[in-house]
């Protein structure tokens, strides 16, 4: 756990050129939903009624929300903007016990709890508080997989936490480390994982520093099982900024923060382009048809550096 606090501190902050052709793959390969907190899941009442044989391919959201329903008002939830949420969370530390100790900002003594009284406004649509008895009326004899990295295990461990309210999950599994885990309802025979798969392709560390990705093999921990599930969430990019020697039919093709000399630089953008590409073109050919959610980028954590030469995070309210 310390181990991936370390990683992910190490990912520099995005920037603009960085993240432009991403975005420009993005919006021509798949129709991205950018899933905004767990404000996103509010969404769901609007949703939960396509059945996962949908089409996965450019299925923008709105497109899909307005076939099913046609007189619905169409909202797009991805514009908007973060406003005071005086209410605050329907869960804290001391109701939820899916919180990780080192996730745990108050026990850990972070001072102020401004950043708990936000909800997120699309612009032209309000939200609903999420209802965790609708979820998982809805989701009953359903299951979700959360496919990614640790921002996306935070998602999994807030929506357990609001589930918990009406019913606490059960795990039934859970790798040594917690970063794969399972958890059903017994009562609404709802399964919900997370997986690990911070590239989305096959990877293995070289040393603490540096990591061998491969672009044209998938991680099987999520392909593998990718046939049991009815909603998949898929996201990724923040691991693509580490050191990393990148490989197609096993050769060396390139490498990002080259640690030998003789490979070229392929950047950010270039080793996640195929890295998506080939999720969804796996997804396109499979004939199992999940009802799937990418979420794009997630903000980094630290400014002004990084977390081992000077970056800080003390940004209090919503960028
Ligand atoms: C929750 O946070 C409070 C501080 O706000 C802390 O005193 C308490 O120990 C925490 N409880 C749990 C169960 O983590
Ligand atoms: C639970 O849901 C699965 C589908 O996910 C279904 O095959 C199974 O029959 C359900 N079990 C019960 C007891 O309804
Ligand atoms: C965070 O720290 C930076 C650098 O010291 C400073 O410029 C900025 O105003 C601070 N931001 C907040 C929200 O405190």
């Amino acid at each position: 756990m310390a181990d991936e606090k370390v990683m992910m501190g190490r990912e520099p902050l995005l920037e603009h050129e960085k993240t432009k052709s991403i975005k420009q793959i993005l919006l021509k390969s798949i129709a991205g939903v950018l899933l905004v907190g767990f404000a996103c899941y509010l969404f769901l009442d609007s949703f939960t009624s396509l059945t996962p044989e949908t089409e996965i391919n450019l299925l923008p959201l709105e497109k899909a929300v307005n076939e099913q329903h046609p007189k619905k008002e169409v909202c797009d939830v991805s514009t908007g903007e973060w406003i005071p949420n005086p209410s605050g969370p329907i869960y804290t530390n001391a109701t939820c016990n899916h919180i990780q100790n080192h996730q745990n900002c108050m026990k850990n003594g972070r001072p102020d709890t401004g950043y708990l009284y936000w909800r997120w406004k699309p612009s032209n649509c309000d939200l609903p508080p999420f209802d965790p008895v609708k979820f998982l009326n809805k989701m009953r004899d359903k299951s979700w997989v959360f496919i990614g990295d640790s921002i996306f295990r935070n998602h999994f461990q807030s929506l357990t936490c609001m589930l918990s309210k009406v019913e606490e999950l059960v795990e039934t599994y859970h790798d040594s480390a917690y970063r794969c885990q399972t958890l059903f309802s017994p009562n609404y025979n709802f399964t919900l994982a997370v997986i690990w798969a911070p590239y989305l392709v096959q990877y293995e560390s070289i040393d603490s520093e540096t990591l061998n990705i491969h672009l044209d093999i998938l991680d099987s921990k999520w392909s593998s099982e990718y046939n049991k599930y009815d909603y998949v969430v898929i996201s990724g990019g923040q691991w693509f900024y580490r050191s990393a020697i990148m490989y197609e039919n096993n050769k060396a093709v390139g490498c990002h923060n080259c640690p030998y000399e003789n490979l070229r630089e392929l950047g950010v953008g270039e080793p996640y382009r195929k890295a998506l590409q080939l999720t969804l073109n796996f997804m396109a050919r499979a004939e199992h048809k999940p009802f799937v959610i990418f979420r794009t980028w997630t903000p980094d954590h630290f400014e002004y550096g990084k977390w081992y030469n000077g970056g800080i995070c003390n940004r209090t309210k919503p960028f």
